[in-house]
C-alpha cells in the first residue's frame, strides 16, 4: 500500500515527540525519585506509561501502513531543577505535541483519511489532557508555596 509521504512523516514526528517524551519523564521520574519526592516519582513514572503507550499506538500504525519504524535520534532530556523546573519544561514539550497532533488531525482529514484522522485527534485529545494535568499539578504546587510561604 503506497503511503502518503506527508502522512508518512507526521507519524515519525510523532514517533520522535512520544520516545522524546518517554525519555524525559523517565528521567523526571527517577529525578524525583532520588530527591526523596516519592509521589511526584510515581506521577512522572505514570506519564511515562502514557507516552509509551501513545508510541505503541503509533507503531501500530505505521507496521500496519507497512512503514518501519527506524528513528534514531532523540533529542536530550531536559531535566529540570527542581519540580517546578520541571513541569514548566513539560509544558513546552506537550505544547508542541498539541501543534503537531492538530496539524497532523487536520492534513489527515483534508486527504480523507479516516483512520489517521482517528489517531490524531485521539492523541491531540490525549495531550490536551497532559498539559492540563501538567497546568493543576503548577497550581497546587504555587499553592502550596503559598502556603508555606
Ligand atoms: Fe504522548
Ligand atoms: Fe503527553
Amino acid at each position: 500500500m503506497r503511503v502518503d509521504p506527508r502522512l508518512s512523516g507526521y507519524l515519525s514526528r510523532a514517533l520522535d515527540h512520544e520516545m522524546a517524551a518517554v525519555q524525559q519523564y523517565m528521567s523526571q521520574a527517577l529525578l524525583c525519585d532520588m530527591w526523596g519526592m516519592s509521589d511526584a516519582a510515581r506521577q512522572m513514572q505514570h506519564e511515562v506509561e502514557e507516552e509509551l503507550e501513545h508510541a505503541q499506538r503509533i507503531m501500530r500504525f505505521m507496521l500496519a501502513r507497512g512503514l518501519i519504524p527506524a528513528r534514531t535520534q532523540l533529542p536530550p532530556v531536559r531535566p529540570g531543577r527542581s519540580l517546578q523546573d520541571m513541569l514548566l519544561i513539560d509544558r513546552e514539550l506537550e505544547i508542541e505535541a498539541i501543534h503537531l497532533y492538530d496539524e497532523a488531525a487536520r492534513y489527515s482529514q483534508r486527504i480523507r483519511d479516516q483512520e489517521a484522522l482517528h489517531l490524531f485527534a485521539q492523541l491531540l485529545q490525549e495531550e490536551q489532557q497532559h498539559l492540563a494535568s501538567l497546568d493543576g499539578w503548577l497550581q497546587e504546587l504555587a499553592r502550596q508555596g503559598v502556603a508555606n510561604g
